[in-house]
């Protein structure tokens, strides 16, 4: 049996991990793979109530530790029940967020303690490592115009995470980027300006050394 292969899909809001994971899902799919496609939080049952729990506006939101918990409870979910077993069984799974949203939103973002984060992750995952990571980085200004056209377009308001303010949405886009550069063999930065084409065909030549 082939072990799959795991790859996540990170970056800031509006910067098109939903919109990118699709493709490169069905371009996998179109070449042969089987293909599991998740996100974080969510994923399972549990896992997606533990995600409206993180993104609902509230009288008594999370604070910064009860955040990361419930995000991490939502992972350790999806990871034994979902993606292990998938890429037991040879899937290539893909993952719309992981672990270096804990570490960008309640590390960079929120000022939690990055070492912490870690181990507590490592806990969460059992070791699990993506073999590939997808950085999505767009400017502060596509990203918001973006985020803009998503509400419109499907008729909803910004949720209690996207809401957190520029301050907290710099901090997020210069985690991600420091990260990526401290691990630069699992992440492939892609600037994701462009159009949705141009950025699904940079998505794609990425992962070519793993087919
Ligand atoms: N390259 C692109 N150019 C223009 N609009 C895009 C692009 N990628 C995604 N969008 C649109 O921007 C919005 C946010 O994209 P989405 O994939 O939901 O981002 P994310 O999942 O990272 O928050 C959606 O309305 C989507 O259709
Ligand atoms: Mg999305």
């Amino acid at each position: 049996m082939t072990a799959g292969r795991f790859i996540t899909f990170e970056g800031g809001e509006g910067c098109g991990k939903s919109t990118q994971i699709r493709l490169l899902a069905e371009r996998l799919r179109a070449a042969g793979k089987e293909v599991l496609l998740t996100r974080e939080p969510g994923g399972t049952a549990l896992a997606e109530k533990i995600r409206s729990l993180v993104r609902e506006e509230s009288d008594d939101p999370p604070n910064s530790r009860a955040e990361t918990l419930l995000f991490i409870a939502s992972r350790a979910q999806v990871v034994e029940n979902v993606i292990r077993p998938a890429l037991a069984s040879g899937a290539w799974v893909l993952c719309d967020r992981f672990a270096d949203s804990t570490f960008a939103y309640q590390g960079y973002g929120r000022g939690l303690d990055l070492e912490e984060l870690k181990r507590i992750n490592s806990f969460t995952t059992g070791g699990l490592e993506p073999d590939k990571t997808i950085l999505l980085n767009v400017s502060p200004e596509v990203s918001a115009k973006r985020m803009r056209a998503r509400e419109a377009a499907t008729n909803t308001d910004a949720d209690r995470m996207e809401k957190a303010g520029d301050g907290f949405h710099a901090r997020l886009r210069q985690g991600f980027l420091e990260l990526a550069a401290t691990e630069p063999e699992r992440f492939a930065v892609i600037q994701a300006d462009g159009s949705v084409e141009e950025v699904e065909e940079t998505v794609w030549n990425s992962i070519q050394p793993m087919l």
